[in-house]
């Protein structure tokens, strides 16, 4: 089987009647946003859900998933994927362009719940680039302060459109390549310190599960 699938349709079974379910964003989530809606409808299983993206409140909406928010509920558990996993839990996202909903919805959870396949498990992060939501305006201050602090940087674009990604929130993404990053908890700090930053893809001490699915079956880490 598909080893993102595998780690969805195991933690879709982490989900438990009456609760409000924060829905990550990739293909990842996809497939886990797809087996909740099938328990909706096959199970009765009564959810809701808080999307961290238009993408994932279109799917859940067509997936039979009540939709809410953060103004009416805080999330019992939330699933996401991630870009990259080290072994201590922190990890990378916004390969989709949308880390700071989903940073906001994942920390609002009661559990946060991350599911990956193996190719996402590293011993330190950083060979993924590094996504860093900013404001239009600062684009190019920002992308100065983080070159002086060691990091190659671009703006991220997109097949299908001229000019860069525009987030479901109107920023720009810079994709920021660091190599490893040996204290993810202080740079994630030190990156919204920047004026202009909206929200930086790393997740340091947030994550209360990862699933990944390995060519061995499940692997399921805790902190
Ligand atoms: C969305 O912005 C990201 O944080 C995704 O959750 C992450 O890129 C994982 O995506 P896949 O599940 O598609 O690999």
């Amino acid at each position: 089987m598909n080893l993102k699938k595998m780690a969805a349709l195991r933690a879709a079974h982490e989900i438990r009647d009456g609760d409000v379910v924060g829905l990550g964003t990739g293909s990842t989530a996809h497939y886990f946003i797809r087996e909740l809606g099938r328990r909706v409808l096959e199970e009765e299983l009564d959810v809701m859900g808080i999307p961290t993206s238009y993408q994932s409140m279109f799917l859940a909406s067509s997936s039979g998933i009540r939709i809410t928010g953060l103004s009416e509920h805080d999330p019992d558990v939330a699933v996401d994927g991630a870009d990259e996993v080290d072994p201590q839990l922190n990890l990378i996202k916004g390969g989709g362009a949308a880390h700071t909903l989903e940073k906001i919805v994942d920390s609002a959870a009661e559990r946060f719940i991350v599911i990956v396949d193996e190719s996402k498990l590293v011993d330190r992060l950083g060979a993924f680039p590094l996504p860093v939501e900013v404001i239009p305006a600062a684009c190019r201050p920002v992308m100065e302060t983080l070159e002086s602090m060691g990091a190659d940087v671009s703006i991220r674009s997109c097949e299908g459109k001229d000019g860069p990604v525009v987030t479901d929130n109107g920023n720009f993404v810079l994709d920021a390549s660091f190599g490893v990053i040996h204290e993810p908890g202080d740079l994630e700090v030190r990156l919204n310190s920047i004026p202009g930053v909206v929200e930086n893809g790393i997740f340091s001490g947030l994550a209360d599960m990862v699933i990944a699915g390995t060519s061995d079956g499940l692997k399921i880490m805790k902190p």
